[in-house]
């Protein structure tokens, strides 16, 4: 059976859409679960774009053991010598070029002829490999070029030793017959080499143009986590990957992908970028295995697959509740992580137990979803918590401004502060910032119950930006004032640090 590689590029293509950005700690994390969602390849960012994406890169490059690391890059011996410090410590590396082929790209972005075009694929792709072992290089913008020229530029580049291609669908214009009618004249044209669809999602078609390009002879893929990406998003990994798994009668291929971590990825996911995904979603949204009516829930009770051509156990989503309570300890709670596969370190299982604790007093009853939540909203390990919340309170009356009493912890201090503002979180907010002494501002907010029942769990998430840096913040408790203000905090401390 054809092995198709996943090439995951949900840190570079994904990271680089609005509200979807990253610190490098959080990419690290995000790459480690990649890893072990058994992607083939992490495109960790496009090394040259900003001294903080090279050093994530070189980060995720020190970590990840068995999925080859890459970093994309511009045909400029610059971008090249930046992403190669980078990816040096990688025990598998590629590096993926790009330079647009389309006659739009070419007059308008570029202001280059085809020539010159094909001279800077040529010497690139040479110098790359002067470096690297495998260079991908992908014609930009490929399903709006010509098709000579494509080829023309395709032939290069594999004459100066390129291994893979890429062939964008930059804007999503393709419908999927012509992109299975391109994949299969440059298989047949080229025949050996490993040509990528690299689909995006403006006619929502991204995920049929990608089962399209693998039916025209694509041998890897690339995809995104929740299909974030650039405008309308890229090919959702999960969407390509459980086609791929139901209709095995259809397609005659295998991938890599471990099923059962698709939803802890896709949680992850989620709570570090703080972007929801819809509830109708495919595979990971929340509706997916729900049923309204009558008839479908009795079909359903007769016999699942009247009603659900997926199983939610084989994705890693559990149904199920109660998992621990207000007497449990902390070998009960390593004992139930470790039933689920999740792997914690001591510092982590601390600062969860400690968590799980303060909940488990609130709520009585803990199910998988807290404690999923408690993980995924909790990367707070790994910041200095310079500011943590002492106490509050805040005073509401209909008609007048609320005020809002902080103390904040930072070291051995303890900071008061007083406040008003246009309701609750306002004061809160402008509370915080004077105690801190800084001007930061909220870019949004958004909070939600992700659990059910009057005793809900309330997750928070806002960004704050502060001289040009822009940060998540997170926040989770029982009453949604308080997760704001956790989630502000949050988000301060990352800024500070
Ligand atoms: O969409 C695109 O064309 C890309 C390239 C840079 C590979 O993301
Ligand atoms: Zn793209």
């Amino acid at each position: 059976m054809q092995k198709i590689i996943i090439l995951d590029t949900t840190l570079r293509d994904g990271e680089q859409a609005p509200g979807n950005s990253m610190l490098a700690y959080e990419k690290t994390e995000m790459a480690l679960q990649l890893e072990k969602l058994g992607v083939d390849v992490i495109e960790a960012g496009f090394a040259a774009a900003s001294p903080d994406d090279a050093e994530s890169v070189k980060q995720i490059a020190a970590i990840i053991k068995n999925a080859t690391v890459c970093s994309l890059s511009r045909c400029k011996k610059e971008d090249i010598d930046i992403a190669y410090e980078a990816l040096k410590g990688a025990v598998k590396s590629r590096l993926h070029l790009f330079l647009a082929t389309s006659p739009l790209h070419m007059q308008y972005k570029l202001e280059l002829t085809e020539q010159e075009v094909l001279d800077k694929i040529d010497t690139s792709v040479r110098y790359a490999r002067s470096l690297f072992s495998e260079v991908q290089f992908s014609c930009e913008d490929a399903t709006r070029s010509n098709r000579d020229f494509l080829l023309k530029a395709i032939e290069v580049a594999i004459g100066a030793g390129a291994q893979i291609i890429g062939i964008p669908d930059t804007v999503g214009y393709s419908f999927p017959e012509e992109i299975k009618e391109l994949f299969q004249l440059v298989s047949e044209r080229f025949p050996g080499v490993v040509f990528s669809a690299h689909c995006h999602n403006d006619l929502g078609l991204a995920v049929a143009n990608t089962l399209a390009a693998i039916e025209g002879g694509a041998k890897q893929i690339d995809c995104t986590v929740n299909g974030i990406g650039e405008r309308a998003g890229n090919t959702a990994l999960e969407e390509v990957v459980l086609a791929l798994h139901t209709r095995k009668d259809h397609y005659d291929v295998e991938n890599g992908i471990v099923l059962k971590q698709i939803s802890p990825t896709s949680q992850m996911l989620t709570a570090l970028t703080g972007t929801k995904i819809a509830a109708n979603k495919p595979i990971v949204g929340k509706n997916v295995f729900l049923h309204e009516s009558g008839i479908h829930q009795h079909g359903i009770l007769q016999h699942r697959s009247t009603y659900e051509i997926l199983d939610p156990s084989e994705l890693g989503i559990v149904q199920n509740n109660i998992v621990l309570g207000k007497h449990s300890g902390k070998h009960a709670l390593y004992e139930y992580l470790s039933s689920m596969d999740i792997r914690v370190s001591d510092e982590e299982l601390n600062d969860l137990f400690e968590r799980f604790k303060l909940l488990a007093d609130k709520k009585k009853i803990v199910t998988h979803k807290d404690i999923m939540y408690l993980i995924s909203h909790g990367h707070n390990v790994k910041i200095a918590r310079l500011y943590s919340l002492e106490s509050y309170s805040i005073i509401t009356v209909k008609g007048s401004s609320a005020v809002a009493t902080l103390k904040l912890k930072t070291g051995d201090e303890i900071k008061i502060g007083e406040g008003s503002g246009d309701g609750p979180l306002d004061a809160a907010f402008k509370t915080i910032n004077r105690i801190i002494g800084k001007d930061f501002m909220l870019l949004d907010w958004s909070s939600s119950a992700i659990t059910e029942g009057e005793d809900a769990l309330g997750a928070a998430t806002l960004r704050l930006e502060y001289k040009g840096k822009k940060v998540t913040g997170r926040g989770v408790s029982t009453d949604t004032v308080e997760a704001s203000i956790l989630a502000y905090v949050n988000a301060c401390n990352k800024i500070l640090q």
